[in-house]
């Protein structure tokens, strides 16, 4: 196909390879061979223009990335996300707690949105007025331009949302759509009433309380535009060229501007096709893989990672398969293990942790995942489903109750999100230590044990582990009286930086203390110990009891007790009972007779 287009070939090598890929998916996207030369004409144009603007440190990094494409896997990595605002008040401000960043071993850091968003609802910045302006309230573009420079000197990766799937309808594309220009129109999906009610039905509902349906009524046109999240989301038309050159030059501005990673947003819904539930459909995969190639051209030591929160079983094709391996995400949310570490620890039973863990897909090295157990969103249950048997949708349920204050005899002091009938199971939103009922005095032995349990697991699984905002400190979340200046109940995961539980990390004995030191202590033994280059490389070791998980992780054997009692030792470790807990250095065990309520062990043989 190259050959139709000879304009279309850059210079040599791999950047041919990518010229030929990248038409074939336009023509494969488009199904017109003169739309996909034009399209791809056109992006070549953007690919040279931004590569001209990219800085020459930029460009050495790429370089430096090209020659060892290994350089995000492995233990290399440890993330954090946070927002701007919460976490240092501004661009300033985050600058001056990248120290905080650094104790931690922190070296990739996802801000959640920073751009201009749309004033008043904006669902946490996700609604993004203006691809390439920063929000003013954060400070200016050089503000940002020297947070991103002093981030890449200490040796962070900068990670950036790209809010591919919808603008806000205060951007212009959908201000100019509003008011008839057809250029602009033509961005968006339109709708009659009786179409959207036709398409209804198959369709998932994200926010089924504060957002039902997927369209919004637009005046001046006299019929709906799709919008899967908020009204003010609007759903961009990929099968428009315009759209993906528009996006694909907006993500290579930002990688000029110094993000490494882009958070490929709501990756799952590029792609409409009636009938279907608009998810996962091969298109979308193609338009990742265009995304992708214009990446490795323009900017090489650019990740991408998709935000894909669908089934374990859906996430191979956002590395790439067949003929496109290697040539879509670097990186993909493991939110299947995450969801379950929770459903494990409410069901004392990790048997579904190490059924999921046992048949995640082979990952390559140049792939891994982002391992975690709580973000800005809900804890969603629903990925769980495919995986259920026999009484399993049960304890699903009752884990969505159970940490959302709807089991008396719960720890969990979580609330639950919104969902479409009374009978679903309710996502939970809640901070790490309120979702584990970690109470404020030291002395909770419980609560405390859970709280290394949870974080030891993150950190035991091959992917890059990922600490969200204020967890470190075993942060609360914010006062439920506030819940009236929310958008929805997420915003309870949402409070600022604790400055008084930063102080308090200072002493000795006091619950921020012990959660900052522990999770300094696992980025240490993950850097130094815990090297399987992800998680193909690890092997399940079986305990014959469903409480207990265990992971053979390179020369460290892993247990969870995902219980609250004492479960006798495991025969299947009995060579272990007298080996050193790296997690305990300072304790020689005595012959273990059980393994602890809710107890992490990281064991090593002499
Ligand atoms: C992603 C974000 C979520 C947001 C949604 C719509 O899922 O994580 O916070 O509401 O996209 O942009």
């Amino acid at each position: 196909m190259t050959s139709q287009h000879p304009s279309f070939t850059a210079p040599q090598g791999t950047h041919a390879d990518l010229a030929a890929f990248l038409l074939q998916r336009l023509a494969m996207i488009y199904k017109d061979t003169e739309v996909a030369a034009h399209t791809a004409r056109r992006l070549e144009q953007v690919i040279a223009n931004r590569h001209e603007q990219r800085s020459t440190a930029l460009k050495a990094l790429d370089a430096k990335r090209l020659n060892n494409p290994q350089w995000f896997t492995g233990n290399h990595f440890m993330a954090y996300s946070t927002y701007v605002d919460k976490f240092g008040g501004t661009f300033k401000g985050v600058q001056q707690r990248i120290a905080h960043l650094q104790s931690l071993g922190v070296n990739y850091v996802h801000l959640l949105p920073f751009l201009k968003m749309r004033p008043g609802q904006n669902d946490g910045g996700f609604a993004v007025e203006h691809f390439t302006e920063m929000e003013p309230r954060l400070g200016t573009t050089e503000d940002f331009q020297a947070l991103s420079v002093a981030l890449r000197e200490a040796g962070i990766s900068l990670c950036a949302d790209l809010v591919l799937n919808h603008v806000a309808d205060t951007h212009d594309w959908a201000l100019r759509a509003r008011s008839g220009d057809p250029s602009c129109v033509a961005m968006f999906h339109w709708r009659s009433a009786e179409a959207k009610d036709a398409l209804e039905p198959l369709l998932p509902q994200i926010f089924p309380q504060t957002a039902p349906g997927n369209f919004v009524w637009v005046e001046e046109q006299g019929r709906y535009v799709w919008s899967t999240f908020y009204t003010y989301q609007w759903d961009l038309n990929y099968s428009n060229p315009d759209v993906l050159v528009g996006m694909i030059d907006n993500m290579l501005a930002l990688a000029n501007m110094g993000v490494e990673v882009f958070r490929l947003d709501s990756a799952a819904f590029l792609w409409k096709k009636e009938g279907t539930n608009c998810m996962n459909q091969p298109e979308c995969h193609w338009i990742l893989q265009c995304f992708r190639a214009a990446a490795q051209w323009c900017a090489p030591g650019v990740l991408l990672k998709a935000e894909a929160i669908v089934p374990t079983r859906e996430l191979p094709p956002y590395f790439g398969l067949d003929d496109a391996a290697g040539k879509e995400c670097h990186l993909a949310y493991q939110s299947s293990l995450m969801a379950a570490a929770w459903y494990s620890l409410a069901n004392s039973d990790a048997s579904l942790v190490q059924r999921i863990l046992g048949e995640l897909p082979a990952m390559t090295d140049t792939t891994t995942w982002i391992s975690y157990i709580r973000c800005h969103d809900d804890i969603g249950w629903n990925v769980l489903k495919p995986e259920l048997t026999g009484n399993e949708p049960e304890q699903l349920k009752y884990a969505s109750a159970f940490f959302s204050g709807q089991v008396p005899e719960s720890f969990a002091k979580g609330i639950s999100f919104q969902a479409t009938h009374p009978d679903a199971v309710h996502g939970t939103n809640g901070m790490t230590a309120d979702l584990l009922g970690w109470a404020e005095h030291r002395q909770d032995e419980l609560g405390w044990a859970r709280y290394q349990l949870m974080t030891a697991f993150m950190f035991s699984l091959g992917g890059i582990p990922m600490v969200y905002m204020g967890d470190e400190l075993a942060q609360h979340g914010q006062d439920i009286a506030l819940q009236a200046t929310w958008t929805d109940t997420r915003d309870i995961h949402r409070p600022p930086l604790d400055d008084s539980a930063m102080l308090a990390a200072g002493v000795p004995g006091s619950r921020a203390h012990s959660a900052l030191n522990w999770i300094k202590t696992l980025r240490q033994l993950h850097m130094n110990w815990l090297t399987a280059t992800n998680t193909s490389h690890l092997r399940l070791v079986d305990t014959h009891d469903p409480r207990l998980l265990s992971i053979q992780h390179g020369a460290v054997t892993c247990v969870f007790n995902f219980s609250g009692q004492a479960v006798p030792w495991p025969a299947a470790l009995n060579g272990h009972r007298t080996a050193h807990d790296l997690l305990m250095p300072n304790e020689t065990p005595a012959e273990r007779a059980a393994v602890q309520p809710y107890q992490a062990l990281y064991l090593v043989l002499a």
